[in-house]
């Protein structure tokens, strides 16, 4: 069976068993900031699990895209050392949410794998684990699935601390979680590895395919367990594993999927040795990284990113390892487009985009893996001892990008060592920095605690009432807040919008007897509505109804920003092209941010050219609609959903623009027609990240002011020019022009009056030696003005051996003469040469004239002196 018949058999098992078919989310997890990257199948029903959303099924299926390097579950360096270890899988999963459990889960796990009718697996080659106290579990696997107790295993903690075990599964540090049964398949004797429990279990003999977690728990972050609202199942099955063990072959990589990247990795590098294990890990690594890119990661040095370049960078240098002599990596797109591209469309859409991105990545490390090389030489050549120190180590791999174990390669040809306790100290230093940097917010969801949801009355009124439903100061909840107080208020109903999707939250005033809270940010937790502020006057306690009133100003300026945002991105993509993805925005109430995803710097036309777009859409008028409808119906009408953004079943399709300009799924607020935004004016375009690019924009009001800005620096530019906003252009280039003849004109006099000092100068001569001897000094002249001046004195003198200098700010110029009749006895050459180091320069030329140019004014005085001592030497 293919790979892509699996996955399917998979879904049209579970669909028999009234399982709804879900698509895979983004691995960029939405709304989820526990979470670095999307690590398995249940994440996407997280808030389902917790009783915090609901769905219109109580049973689901999935094929998820996965990426487990970097967070909780990482697998990264196991990559390609192992038959079954990837950074990036797809989980095949069915889920109850507070619908069938153990029993049934076990039963269809059981079903699938075994019957005739799907994958037919021999029952004798399964034996599963359960968690060591799940005497339920046990007893379903013994007594109702019949199999024996030598094939059940029980699992405890073995990871150290309670529910720390391989068969108690948990997403993260915080968040759902239960006691598990996994299905493990035997390879058979002939591969090394014990079965789970025992010492060789980390062997590639016995295989986990398919965990089976009982969901009963919400960990918090103080580790104790809250049970779930109700028990749910959450299952995983790795895709490659399935695969390798359906199509008979050991290892993951060997099933067809992996077999064209392997090919084309080796093509690509040009290696012969088709065993290598550097293959494996470029094969696996093509994939998440361009799944990762195509998801709308960059590579960074922070966060997602950093994972992402760290992946990236391993490919790099197992290319090397293979002998790539050239960028390789991004080829390798293509090759995984061919593999994946039907199952995964946006993967073939976005191929031209992860190109580029990689080869970017690649070249910018080809210049670090330089820079490293040099530091690497200059400590190994300031070396006392035989060991390389782990902050050399540490310095390399963190700032340059090497890995540790090139260092040591390089080490080891130089019979040296590297310092390892002193890297891990270092690695260990930054993972601690690392752990506090990735808690992204912070989360309330566990201080809140919050049941149901804010009612948002905001699309259509800006004031109601609203009853306190929960009061919090320092993060903790309280009772009341009294004036003087700052703290949060959540309201059963409130017209303040929270901020999200780049819109800023809403500011303004709650007010009820004899109590004022000002509003300066309005912000969202799971679905409630907090409002920050401080009590101005009076007492909040829960319960009290307060009337909500937003700054209307405030929140309608943001609107039209936030709608012409819309406009934006859709001319940006007319104008530029589809791979124009956001890549994050801002909408306050006087300027709006948009980044997004492209090469190069955008040109004057083309921001003109986007401009224009914008604002013909802006002046056709057009209504701005909004649709409520099920994202699926939305996808299909074209709305841009936004990568990494959580959106419910039912979602908001908001549209403008002629011939629908702009269809996107937004919960924002907005401007009633396009008109209302006014006038669009670009402020700015940069560069933030390598491929992302950054617009600044006004609107509304806020153009209104940029423009009158830009007329007030006009009309004073006019005044200082004493021309009118007509004619200033033409006095502004007249002025220029003027003072350009003006610099000429004085280069010229400058000339003049060298030469003619030249005249007065020719009576300081001395005789010396019976030869006319001239030093002198001539600041403010130029190259030709000197020449001149020297051509005079030759004349003047008829004979003799001059020198001049002069100093032109910091440029120091020397120039030598010697009339004919003397060229036997000096030469010009020679002088400049001579004295030239004096003002710290260097110079020659032909015997009878010859310059030095230098940086050292103050040397001048020693030079003329020197310059008769040498004629006194040598004529
Ligand atoms: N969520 C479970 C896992 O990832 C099924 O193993």
């Amino acid at each position: 069976m293919k790979t892509a018949e699996i996955r399917q058999s998979f879904l049209d098992y579970f669909a028999s068993k009234q399982h709804e078919v879900v698509a895979s989310s983004s691995l960029i997890p939405g709304n989820d900031p526990t979470l670095m990257f999307t690590n398995a199948g249940m994440n996407q029903f997280k808030d389902v699990f917790l009783g915090q959303d609901n769905r219109s099924y109580t049973r689901a299926t999935s094929s998820q895209r996965c990426v487990r390097a970097g967070g909780k579950h990482n697998d990264l360096e196991n990559v390609g050392y192992t038959a079954r270890h990837h950074t990036f899988f797809e989980m095949l999963g069915n889920f109850s949410f507070g619908d069938y459990f153990k029993q049934d889960a076990i039963k269809y796990a059981w079903e699938f794998l075994t019957s005739k009718e799907w994958l037919g697996l021999p029952e004798e080659k399964l034996l599963v684990t359960v968690y060591a106290d799940d005497d339920e579990a046990y007893d379903i696997w013994h007594k109702e699935m019949g199999l024996p107790a030598d094939k059940i295993i029980r699992i405890g903690d073995n990871k150290g601390e309670k529910f720390a075990s391989d068969n108690f599964w948990q997403m993260g540090d915080t968040g759902p979680c239960g006691p598990c049964t996994e299905i493990f398949y035997d390879h058979g004797e002939h591969i090394w590895g014990g079965k789970p429990g025992t010492p060789e279990e980390d062997g590639d003999r016995f295989i986990e395919i398919w965990n089976n977690v009982f969901m009963q728990f919400n960990r918090q972050a103080d580790g104790t367990m809250e049970p779930l609202p109700k028990p749910s199942v959450d299952t995983g099955m790795g895709l490659e594993r399935i695969s390798a063990i359906m199509q008979g072959v050991h290892a993951n990589y060997e099933i067809d999927l992996f077999q064209g990247l392997i090919k084309a990795a080796a093509e690509v590098t040009g290696t012969k040795d088709l065993d290598s294990k550097s293959l494996l890990v470029i094969a696996d690594h093509i994939r998440s990284c361009s799944f990762l890119i195509s998801d709308g990661v960059m590579p960074s040095n922070e966060g997602r990113g950093y994972v992402l370049r760290r992946i990236i960078r391993r490919a790099l240098r197992h290319g090397h390892i293979l002998g790539a002599t050239d960028l390789f990596f991004y080829k390798l797109v293509a090759a995984l487009v061919k593999e994946m591209g039907e199952a995964y469309p946006e993967l073939a859409k976005n191929q031209a985009h992860i190109e580029k991105i990689l080869k970017l990545e690649e070249e910018q490390f080809a210049k670090t893996l330089d820079h490293g090389m040099k530091l690497l030489e200059s400590a190994i050549a300031d070396l006392k001892g035989d060991t390389i120190a782990g902050e050399t180590v540490f310095k390399l791999y963190d700032t340059y990008g090497f890995p540790v174990d090139l260092t040591a390669d390089i080490a080891r040809e130089r019979n040296l060592k590297v310092d390892e306790a002193g890297f891990d100290a270092c690695m260990a230093e930054q993972k601690n920095k690392a752990r506090a940097a990735s808690n992204f917010k912070v989360d309330y969801t566990d201080t809140l605690n919050l049941e149901g949801e804010t009612d948002f009355t905001g699309y259509d009124s800006l004031l109601n009432q609203g009853k306190i439903i929960a009061l919090f100061k320092d993060g903790a909840q309280v009772e009341t807040l009294t004036a003087g107080d700052e703290g949060m208020v959540v309201l059963d109903s409130t017209p303040f919008y929270g901020e999200s999707g780049g819109q800023v939250g809403d500011k303004g005033l709650l007010s009820g007897n004899g109590i004022e809270f000002i509003v300066t940010d309005t912000t969202k937790e799971q679905k409630n509505h907090l409002h920050h502020g401080e009590v101005k006057v009076g007492t909040l306690k829960v319960g009290d109804s307060l009337s909500a009133c937003v700054d209307e100003h405030k929140r309608q300026q943001t609107a039209l920003h936030h709608s012409a945002t819309h406009l934006l991105h859709a001319a940006l993509r007319e104008a530029l092209g589809e791979h124009v993805q956001q890549k994050g925005s801002l909408c306050t109430y006087d300027r709006l941010r948009f980044d997004f995803a492209h090469f190069e710097a955008m040109t004057a036309d083309e921001l003109s050219a986007v401009e224009k777009k914008v604002n013909a859409q802006i002046r056709v008028n057009t209504p701005v609609t909004t649709e409520l409808m099920d994202i699926e119906a939305a996808k299909a009408n074209g709305a841009m959903a936004l990568f990494g953004e959580k959106y419910d079943d039912e979602v908001r399709v908001l549209s403008m623009g002629s011939d629908n300009f702009s269809v996107e799924l937004c919960g924002g607020t907005h401007a009633k027609r396009t008109g209302d935004i006014g006038f669009l004016k670009i402020v700015s375009e940069s560069g933030i990240a390598a491929g992302v690019r950054r617009v600044e924009a006004v609107v509304a009001e806020a153009a209104y002011d940029y423009i009158a800005n830009m007329e007030n620096t006009i009309s004073s530019i006019a005044s200082q020019v004493k021309a009118n906003r007509e004619t200033v252009l033409d006095k502004v280039e007249a002025a220029i022009n003027k003072s350009r003849q003006l610099e000429k004109d004085v280069q010229q006099l400058k000339a003049k009056l060298a030469s003619g000092a030249g005249t007065d100068l020719a009576a300081g001569a001395k005789q010396i030696n019976g030869v006319n001897v001239l030093a002198a000094q001539l600041d403010g002249a130029d190259v030709p003005a000197m020449r001149g001046a020297m051509d005079q004195l030759k004349n003047k003198l008829g004979s003799g051996v001059i020198l001049l200098a002069s100093n032109e700010g910091e440029k120091v110029t020397l120039i030598a003469g010697v009339t004919k009749d003397l060229l036997g006895k000096a030469k010009a050459g020679d002088i400049v040469k001579e004295l030239a180091p004096y003002v710290d320069g260097r110079g020659g030329g032909k015997p009878d004239l010859a310059q030095a140019g230098g940086k050292k004014p103050e040397g001048i005085p020693e030079a003329l002196a020197a310059f008769e001592q040498w004629a006194q030497a040598n004529l």
